[in-house]
């Protein structure tokens, strides 16, 4: 068991219709969560980490507790930096132990996106790192935009293969139609499946990566509401479109939304159940097990992950 960079895991994956599940983490009740699931279903497993969890937890606690995961499960696991803005916060994760970071240039004009990231790669590579970078923009329905102008933010194939070429990077996100949140689409949810083709066709050989990839069930909404929480309107990525997008050349699934879903969930209704109980373990031991269940449920049924470690 070690911590390891995700290049043998994406060269499995990517000869196969299954996909890696990289999973967001803040504290230790998630990622306790996760690496069970990764371990009971035997599957390849990706914690990420963000900004603003790096902020939230702080640095060291997030390294610390991702390595204890790995002792206490025996798994090996990539830990992978989520949205680094710029090369400093990437530098500090590699030399932190990291053994991924991702380099989002996406706000970037092409050619600044393209200096950034290869600056990030010749650094990372040096220590044995390896790097994701982002190529088009992840908009949302809450940027309100129209459905040509959302279009037109997605991953242009051609300028995938040149950024691909001339940066040297392990792995590219791309933009077809997801996006962050827990407010994907207004009414038919839609992923452009052409463009993707055209993009794994040019590149074959480069693991491609999906953000923005819940699916925001609709029961865990449901319970949230139930409970006393007010989330309407939330809609996610059908689960069948992930499993497609599997079959062309997506090997890594972020999933963050639908593990605050099944957490707030289940801490809702432990609260509205039990209003005398004040003890923290009491209902961050069934959060534990939701974030459990989420994960086994997404490693069978959408990433097709099971016993693929
Ligand atoms: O990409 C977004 C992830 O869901 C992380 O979200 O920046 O709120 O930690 P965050
Ligand atoms: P969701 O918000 O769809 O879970 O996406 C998470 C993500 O892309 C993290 O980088
Ligand atoms: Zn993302």
């Amino acid at each position: 068991m070690a911590l390891v960079t995700s290049r043998a895991m994406f060269a499995q994956a990517l000869k196969s219709d299954y996909a890696v599940g990289a999973f967001n983490v803040n504290n230790m009740e998630i990622i306790q969560g996760i690496a069970d699931a990764a371990k009971i279903e035997n599957a390849p497993l990706i914690l990420q980490v963000s900004a603003g969890a790096r902020k939230y937890a702080r640095p060291a606690y997030l390294v610390k507790l991702v390595e204890a995961a790995m002792e206490d499960t025996g798994l090996d696991i990539v830990l992978h930096l989520d949205h680094g803005e710029d090369f400093d916060i990437c530098k500090k994760c590699v030399d932190d132990g990291f053994t991924s970071v991702m380099i989002d240039g996406s706000k970037h004009p092409f050619e600044e996106n393209m200096a950034l990231t290869k600056q990030v790669v010749e650094y990372a590579h040096a220590k044995g790192v390896s790097v994701e970078a982002e190529l088009g923009k992840l908009a949302g329905i809450e940027d309100n935009i129209n459905v040509d102008a959302r279009s037109a933010t997605f991953t242009d194939p051609d300028e995938a293969a040149e950024f691909v070429e001339k940066t040297g990077v392990d792995s590219l996100a791309i933009a077809i139609g997801t996006s962050h949140g827990a407010y994907k689409f207004k009414g038919e949810p839609f992923l452009d499946f052409e463009r993707l083709q055209k993009i794994h066709a040019l590149i074959p050989d480069t693991p491609l990566v999906l953000h923005g990839a819940s699916t925001v069930l609709p029961d865990f909404v449901a319970k949230c509401n139930e409970f006393g929480g007010n989330i309407p309107g939330a809609q996610g990525v059908p689960e069948d479109m992930i499993r497609t997008a599997a079959k062309y050349g997506i090997c890594k699934v972020n999933i963050d939304t639908d593990l605050r879903l099944a957490m707030t969930a289940e801490i809702r209704k432990y609260f509205i159940e039990h209003p005398a109980e004040f003890d923290p373990r009491k209902y961050l031991s069934p959060a534990r097990d939701a974030i459990q269940a989420m994960v086994q449920h997404k490693i069978k049924n959408v990433l097709n992950a099971s016993n693929k470690r």
